[in-house]
């Protein structure tokens, strides 16, 4: 079957084929197996059905009909839909929590949900994709991402619209203290661009690609915005 390549990504060089994606196999492949399993037997549908690892070593996941953003051209997510966003957070943590899979942590977390993450339907989110960086974590942590990648939370936002579309994500997921979720957001960017930093000088070629590419200075960036207007967002 022939292999097409899916736009996006920077790091795991996924094709569609048939119906599976292949992509790079990610850190922890038994744990996002182990994952996808158990959201499939709890019948959740907002994840891709895990299929194994074929014979060069990629990891198989079911392919998610429905449009993925893609690029800066990428419409705004809406208030609906960021809400939408929210509550399917909600529900996979609530799934997880608890649950062997969350270790002593509160939740089983995504670790990376953006709109180029997330399987959209007729405009509302259906589907998380690319839970190659998932793992045990706080609640806080996915609510704080969300934000950060949906509201979303960077120069060429107006504060006080972006504080209030942090207010949508907090009421829709059930999250109340709003410091701790700015507090969060820093703690996110903070760590992002000093990770890819790190990797790009360690010579990781896709850490090189997307400090190439300006993600270091745009989240940096990103990183002085928060911290500069947290009075509005929090
Ligand atoms: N299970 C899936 N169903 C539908 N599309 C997918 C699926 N997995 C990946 N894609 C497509 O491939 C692109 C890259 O996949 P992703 O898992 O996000 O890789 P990367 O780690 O490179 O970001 C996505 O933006 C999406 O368009
Ligand atoms: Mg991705």
């Amino acid at each position: 079957m022939t292999e097409q390549p899916l736009p996006g990504g920077f790091v795991g060089a996924a094709v569609r084929v048939g119906g599976t994606v292949r992509k790079a196999a990610p850190p922890d492949a038994p744990f996002v197996g182990r994952l996808l399993g158990f959201f499939a037997e709890r019948g959740w549908p907002g994840a891709p059905r895990w299929l194994g690892v074929d014979e060069r070593g990629r990891q198989v996941l079911g392919f998610v009909e429905g449009d993925v953003p893609g690029g800066d051209a990428a419409a705004p997510v809406g208030d609906d839909a960021l809400a939408a966003v929210a509550r399917l957070v909600r529900a996979f943590h609530d799934l997880t929590a608890g649950s062997a899979l969350a270790g002593d942590q509160e939740v089983v977390c995504h670790h990376d949900l953006s709109p180029a993450n997330t399987v959209f339907r007729a405009g509302m989110p259906v589907a998380f994709i690319d839970w190659d960086l998932a793992g045990p974590g706080l609640r806080v942590q996915d609510v704080a991402h969300v934000c950060w990648q949906f509201v979303p939370l960077g120069p060429g936002v107006a504060p006080a619209e972006a504080g209030r579309r942090v207010r949508v994500v907090a009421r829709a997921y059930g999250w109340g203290d709003l410091a701790v979720l700015v507090d969060t957001v820093l703690w996110w960017q903070d760590r992002c661009w000093r990770g890819i930093e790190a990797g790009a000088d360690a010579g990781v070629p896709a850490m090189v690609r997307l400090r190439e590419a300006g993600v270091v200075s745009r989240v940096r960036a990103a990183y002085e915005w928060t911290g500069r207007h947290r009075r509005s967002l929090g």
